[in-house]
Parts: structure tokens; sequence; C-alpha cells
């Protein structure tokens, strides 16, 4: 798994033909603090979308299985603890125990070839 700096800029995670549309997600980690945390990409629309890999409500990571986010629809993250649905294309809390809370968003892009993201300290709370 892919570890990038709070303060390191655009980093690159995978090629971007990696992150395949409505698959698994691919799972990061942000260094800082007292431990890495997780974060994850998935690509929705054509899109690629990070966060990071807690849930809203309890700060527990979301995925089934390592990698795995979406419900059958390929629309919603449900968090696997006590099923949270969230939007994967924004984040937004659709319903469940999130109770109106999103997902926290990391910057990220699709260049060169590349999905890069961006973890400033001002992003990840
Ligand atoms: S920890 Fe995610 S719904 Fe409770």
């Amino acid at each position: 798994m892919v570890t990038v700096g709070t303060d390191s800029g655009w980093s690159r995670i995978c090629p971007a033909e990696a992150l395949i549309e409505q698959g698994d997600g691919i799972r990061f980690a942000i260094s800082g603090g007292s431990s890495p945390t997780p974060a994850f990409l998935l690509r929705i629309d054509g899109i690629a979308r990070a966060y990071l890999n807690r849930c809203a409500h309890v700060p527990v990571e979301l995925d089934w299985h390592e990698g795995k986010f979406l419900d059958d629809s390929g629309r919603s993250i449900v968090c696997a603890t006590h099923g949270a649905v969230y939007d994967a294309a924004s984040g937004r809390c659709q319903g469940g125990p999130c109770r109106g809370r999103g997902l926290q968003p990391v910057a990220c892009r699709e260049i060169d070839g590349w999905i890069e993201v961006e973890a400033t300290l001002g992003r990840i709370a």
C-alpha cells in the first residue's frame, strides 16, 4: 500500500488503468500524526474519487474486505460495521448511522496516466 505525506504535494498512487469504474477501491495511507491515516480511491462516472477510509459514525475503516467498499449498485459505499450508506460520487451520507455526516474527501487527479492525491494538512482532520 502506498503511503503519502501531508506535505509532499501531489503523490502518485497507481496507474490510471488500475482504477476500474465501480470496481474495487485502491487503498493508500497518509502519514503524519501518531499513525498513518487510511484512505482509498474509487472510480465513479469515469472520475477518480478519494476519501479517508473512516466512517462518519465511528472512526473505523469502511471496507467489507480489503478494497470492497461498494454495494451491488456500484453507486453507494456501505460501511461494514453498522451499514451507513454514502454516495460514492460525493461522499455524502445517504442513510443509516452517518446521520448527515459525509466522508472526508482527499484531493485527487488523473494526470499522465497516473492517479495522484494531494493530502495537505488542511484537508486531513
Ligand atoms: S461505524 Fe460505520 S456505520 Fe457505524
